[in-house]
């Protein structure tokens, strides 16, 4: 039996798990992010040694100098760029996160995105409860076709492959995608064509859907130069991790017409916008719901606790993350 700590409650299911699984669990009182200060005072409060940790949590060596008696942080994300992944292997400290189980919605959510944007639905929303609609006219609100069009994935890891595929098979689009890696299997499943650099891909795309992991790698790696690249009729899609673009290079693209649109899910300093975003029409911005479907808050739920209980049955860790 394990002490742990949940940094903010999660569905309930999960922590029913643990609980189930022997182990005593005490939930954050407040329902809202620690700060770092309250987050090192609740972990040295009492031998936690296991943490259920949110993507706005950073757990980093000052979290675990305050914690010394953690052996386990179950992430309750896929991305765990939160989490100082060399620290903790240092310490020996294991980490998991949330992979597979909000690859559909996430999927279903840059799609809704592409459409959202390419068809102008929120704007076309606010238009008519503003009760600007007064007729119908041939060139109201005009968006833009998927059909034939080329959709290019940037990260062709679960999500991007379920976007490619839904787009593909849905929409007509036609998918080119850039990795680190050509990826046989891929194209062996679907119909798709590799970019081996990431600019080929840019001046192709109609759309350009970003899939990629926050890494030092891939910090900024939409900025001005880049949009610069694109189509002005392109939209660019963001359900991954906000600091992959520069926000406030996209701000000024968005505005001169550099590029058509775009559909943001995350965003550079969240929960802050850059400045002059929210005032742009051809932007839709959503606080970082992608994968906040009831489904899947419970199955991230129960996977933060299987990995949880797994570790404490000795058992091998499922999900675990390791040093990329
Ligand atoms: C959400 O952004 C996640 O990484 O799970
Ligand atoms: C994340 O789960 C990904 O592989 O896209």
């Amino acid at each position: 039996m394990a002490l742990i700590f949940v940094t903010r409650k999660i569905p309930d299911i999960g922590i029913k798990w643990m609980r189930d699984g022997g182990h005593e669990v005490v939930v954050s009182e407040k329902d809202r992010v620690l700060t770092p200060k309250e987050l090192k005072a609740e972990l040295s409060s009492r031998p936690y040694e296991g943490v259920v940790s949110l993507l706005t949590d950073t757990i980093d060596e000052k979290v675990l100098k305050a914690a010394p008696s953690v052996k386990i942080v179950s992430n309750y994300a896929v991305g765990y760029n939160n989490i100082d992944v060399e620290a903790m292997e240092d310490a020996g400290v294991v980490v998991t996160n949330t992979p597979g189980v909000l690859t559909d919605t996430v999927a279903e959510y840059a799609t809704a995105l592409i459409l959202a944007v390419a068809k102008r639905i929120p704007e076309a929303d606010k238009f008519t409860r503003a009760g600007k609609y007064k007729a119908w006219a041939p060139e109201l609100l005009l968006g833009s076709d998927l059909a034939g069009k080329k959709l290019g994935i940037v990260g062709a890891g679960r999500i991007g492959q379920g976007v490619a595929r839904r787009l593909s098979i849905g929409f007509g689009m036609d998918v080119i995608y850039y990795d680190i890696a050509k990826n046989e299997k891929l194209e062996k499943k679907m119909d798709c064509e590799y970019c081996g650099e990431l600019e080929v891909l840019l001046k192709q795309a109609d759309v350009v859907s970003l899939h990629v992991p926050l890494l030092p790698s891939t910090k900024h790696l939409i900025n001005a130069e880049r949009l610069a690249m694109m189509k002005s009729s392109a939209y660019l899609i963001n359900t991954s991790r906000g600091p992959v673009i520069d926000e406030s290079a996209l701000v000024a693209a968005l505005k001169d017409g550099t590029i058509r649109g775009a559909g943001l899910d995350v965003f550079e300093d969240e929960p802050k916008l850059a400045r002059g975003l929210k005032s742009l029409n051809n932007v839709v911005i959503t606080p970082h719901i992608a994968s906040a479907s009831e489904e899947t808050r419970d199955k991230m739920s129960q996977l933060v606790a299987f990995n949880m209980n797994e570790f404490f049955l000795g058992r091998e860790v499922p999900n675990m993350v390791f040093k990329k």
